[in-house]
Order: structure tokens, then C-alpha cells, then sequence
């Protein structure tokens, strides 16, 4: 057993764990269950024993080091971030030096750079919030990375209005269900689109027009928007800037995958060179943990106002089937990791 700091009323904190590892960059075949060191938090750092965690397309990108562009961060011939799960919800069982306004026994959850298919895992102190009594584990772990991408496409870049029309491309998936849920929030119209078997879904979180892209298609009805949050980024510049009113505001987030060095950059960088020469704007940004957004959206959790969709929950066993599933490019809502 370890010497780290334990709260009286918890179990001691094992030397070693059983956790999710990418051997290798490669797909979910080179992923295993080892038992590895448990890590002791930095300074600014906390030990967190981790009650869930959820998977997000960013778990795929860093076990297969794709695009190849991503490896000059995240190891050139090895990756450094060997455990999947960039969300985590759970309870502080140890904090490193200089951490203030969090103590052994807090409940939290944020964003922390992989390690949640683990049983505990290090968080940056600042990445965290305090989880709300009545959020249950499942709920807060769903919610960090795709929930912040959310809020800070449609509040912070896009600043959505009361009575705005809103067409979120891609609803169904971790970003798009929470999208949909709080453009509504911020009193927008939403129009939504993903394919037939999530229809339902996506009108049960609250949009008020969902279009089924393997039957219609969005950009030749002409329906205008003031702001489009493209989760997908398959159409071309000319397409988006057509369904954006004069002024619109379009936010970006993801593109297409086929150039195995450089990911969505080109293509992303051509559609910021069409919205340069337009009226309308154009917004790329990767989203960040700050304390804020997660308070607000552990609050909007916390009064029911937003829901974290669930699809399924699994344990450690059923993480590589799940990645192999993100892998696909078409996940229904979140797929959630509880590893104890
Ligand atoms: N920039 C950032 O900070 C940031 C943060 C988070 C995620 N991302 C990126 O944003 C993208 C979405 O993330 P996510 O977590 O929501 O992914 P996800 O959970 O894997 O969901 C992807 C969704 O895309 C939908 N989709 C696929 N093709 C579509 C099409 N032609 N039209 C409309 N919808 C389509 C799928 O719905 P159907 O099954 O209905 O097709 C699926 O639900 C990913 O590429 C991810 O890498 C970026």
C-alpha cells in the first residue's frame, strides 16, 4: 500500500490498478487491461478514484495517433497518453501541493488528460469543479469534454440570442446531444440534423425541427440560420454560408478525416478563407476545462434543465468494443465508463 493521503472513512489507495492500456498506437486490438502504478498527483495535481468517465472522438484520434499531426503533442512513435477517458467524476483521495479549494472526501468532476478507464487517475486541480450532491457519477462523467464543447460553441463563440434560429449539423452524437439541450437553454430556435434511427432522440432533447440527412438534405431547402454549430464539417464553405443569414455566425468544431497527416486542417482552413471574403463569421476553436462552464453546466444538471444521454454503460472489459464503436464516426449520445 501506498503512504498518499486517505480520508479516514476510505478505502486505502493500492499501489497498482487494473487500467485500460494502448500498448501501441494502432485500433482497439492494441488496447489491454494491465495493472500499472497508481500515479501521485503534482503540484496543482489531485488524486481522484474514479467513479465513471466517458469515451469522446478524442480517445480514438489519441489511440490510433491520427491525424499523424497529432503526434508531435502526443508522442511520435509511442503515445504518452496510454489511458483513455478524458472525463472523470469521482472523489478526491489526495491532493499534491498548492491546491486550494478542494480537500480529501470532495466529490468532482472535469476534464483531465486521459487515465478515467482507470480506477484512479491525476486531474489538474483548475480542470475540475465540485459535482453537485444530487448529479449522480454517471451523469457528471458523461458530461466535461462534450458538454464544454457545447457551451463554449454556442455561448462563448457564437453568443446565441433569445429567439435565434440554430442549426446544430451532427445532434446525435456526445457534442450534438448536449448542443441541442442548451442552445435551447439559451432560448434559441433549433433545427437538428442526424440520421433516421435518432430522430427521436434528438426531438426528445428539445429540437424543434430535426431533419434526417439520409433523406433531406439541410442546405437546399432554403432555410436560413443566424448561427450553424457544425459537429460533422462535411459540407462544403459554400453550402454553410448559404443556410447562414448575411450576419451568421458558423462554429466549428470537427471535418473530414481522410487526410491521415493533417486530419480536418486543410479543409477547415479553406472554409476560414470562404467566411474571410463573406460577411458572415467563422469560428474554429478546440474546447478547454475552466471552472465556469463546468459550474454552469453541474448547475444546469443539477435543476434538470440538461440531460446527459446516455447510450450505454460499461466497465473496463467493454472499453475497446466502445472505441472501436467512436471509431465509426456515427456513436448515439455518450458511452459512459464506470471502472471499479
Ligand atoms: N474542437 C473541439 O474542441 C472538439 C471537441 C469535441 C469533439 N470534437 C470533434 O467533433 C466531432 C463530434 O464529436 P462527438 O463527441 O459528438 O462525436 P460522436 O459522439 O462520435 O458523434 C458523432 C455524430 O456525428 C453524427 N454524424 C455522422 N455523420 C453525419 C452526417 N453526415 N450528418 C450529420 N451527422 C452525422 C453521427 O450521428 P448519426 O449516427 O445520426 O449519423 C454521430 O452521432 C468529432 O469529430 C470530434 O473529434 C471537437
Amino acid at each position: 500500500m501506498s503512504s498518499q493521503t486517505e480520508s479516514p472513512s476510505r478505502p486505502a489507495v493500492p499501489a497498482t490498478m487494473p487500467a485500460v492500456v494502448a500498448r501501441s498506437y494502432g485500433e482497439a486490438d492494441v488496447l489491454a487491461i494491465d495493472e500499472v502504478p497508481v500515479p501521485v498527483p503534482g503540484e496543482g495535481e489531485m488524486l481522484v478514484n474514479v467513479e465513471a468517465s466517458s469515451l469522446n472522438a478524442l480517445d480514438w484520434h489519441f489511440l490510433t495517433g491520427t491525424p499523424y499531426l497529432l503526434r508531435i503533442a502526443g508522442g511520435v512513435r509511442r503515445p504518452k497518453r496510454r489511458i483513455p477517458g478524458a472525463d472523470v467524476a469521482g472523489t478526491v483521495v489526495a491532493v499534491g501541493a498548492g491546491v486550494t479549494g478542494f480537500s480529501v472526501g470532495d466529490d468532482v468532476f472535469g476534464e483531465c488528460e486521459g487515465g478515467g478507464c482507470a480506477p484512479f487517475l491525476v486531474v489538474d486541480a483548475t480542470h475540475v469543479a465540485p459535482k453537485p450532491d444530487n448529479v449522480p457519477f454517471q451523469t457528471a462523467g458523461a458530461t466535461p469534454v462534450a458538454g464544454l464543447t457545447a457551451i463554449q460553441a454556442l455561448r462563448t463563440h457564437a453568443a446565441v440570442q433569445p429567439g435565434e434560429r440554430v442549426l446544430i449539423n451532427g445532434a446525435a452524437g456526445g457534442v450534438g446531444t448536449f448542443a441541442v439541450q442548451i442552445a435551447k437553454a439559451l432560448g434559441a430556435e433549433v433545427t437538428a440534423v442526424c440520421s433516421a434511427g435518432n430522430v427521436d432522440m434528438v426531438r426528445a432533447l428539445g429540437a424543434d425541427t430535426v431533419i434526417d440527412y439520409t433523406t433531406d438534405d439541410f442546405a437546399a431547402r432554403g432555410d436560413r440560420f443566424d448561427v450553424m454549430m457544425d459537429n460533422v464539417g462535411n459540407r462544403t464553405p459554400k453550402e454553410c454560408l448559404r443556410v447562414l443569414q448575411p450576419d451568421g455566425r458558423y462554429v466549428v468544431i470537427s471535418g473530414p478525416k481522410k487526410n491521415r497527416w493533417l486530419g480536418p486542417v486543410p479543409h477547415i482552413a479553406r472554409k476560414a478563407l470562404a467566411f474571410w471574403r463573406a460577411s458572415q463569421t467563422f469560428h474554429q476553436f478546440t474546447a478547454s476545462p475552466n471552472v465556469e462552464d463546468l459550474t454552469f453546466l453541474g448547475e444546469a444538471l443539477a435543476s434538470g434543465r440538461l440531460k446527459a444521454e446516455v447510450q450505454r454503460t460499461i466497465n473496463l472489459d467493454g472499453v475497446a468494443e466502445a472505441l472501436a464503436e467512436i471509431g465509426t464516426g456515427h456513436t448515439r449520445a455518450k458511452i459512459v465508463v464506470m471502472p471499479k
